[in-house]
């Protein structure tokens, strides 16, 4: 178990998910049903945000997602996690999703989105996760514009 409150890189719990797309994935166009991806993107984002807290999360909330490209049967759907923000309890995961096809090996990108999870104690309660380190130029801007969405939502609620 690390300390509680030695910073975490984000390198450190960055993860890549990788799933075929099957006939039982399909909507009735024929396309990867959006909820599929729903659930594959609330699943990585999930496991970054338990390898930064090595806790359990549930999820607190999902911003909206837009789909820029439709997924096809026979894709390689490709999801990149990493956390973008912690406060106390709370974490914010950006996952990015890309459609790649396996013979042309042409990928495109589908979506990215946000969602913020919190870490349970063993009984079940919010507990303190790790700071965030953001070590590049480019994690700490998403650093900043992830801490303006967090308040954003919690201005919302
Ligand atoms: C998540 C949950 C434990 C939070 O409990 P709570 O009593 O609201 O706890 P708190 O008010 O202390 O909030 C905990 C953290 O979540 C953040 N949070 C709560 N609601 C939020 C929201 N709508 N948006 C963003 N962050 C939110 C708080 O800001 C706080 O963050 P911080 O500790 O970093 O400052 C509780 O709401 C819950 O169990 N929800 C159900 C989760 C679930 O079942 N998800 C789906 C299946 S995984």
């Amino acid at each position: 178990m690390p300390e509680r409150h030695t910073p975490k890189p984000v390198s450190a719990s960055r993860i890549i998910l990788s799933q075929l797309m099957h006939p039982e994935h399909a909507n009735l166009l024929g396309n990867v049903h959006g909820g599929w991806i729903m659930k594959l993107v609330d699943e990585a984002g999930a496991l970054a945000c338990m390898r930064h807290a090595q806790r359990k999360v549930v999820t607190v909330t999902i911003d909206s997602m837009d789909f820029h490209q439709p997924i096809r049967i026979g894709d390689l759907v490709i999801l990149n996690a990493e956390v973008s923000y912690t406060g106390r309890t709370s974490m914010e995961s950006t996952v990015e999703v890309h459609a790649e096809n396996p013979i042309t090996g042409e990928q495109t990108h589908t979506n990215t989105a946000h969602l913020v999870y919190v870490a349970l104690d063993d009984a079940g309660r919010p507990t303190p996760v790790p700071p965030l380190l953001a070590e590049t130029e480019d994690e700490k801007q998403k650093f900043i514009q992830a801490q303006e969405r967090q308040q954003q939502r919690l201005q919302r609620r």
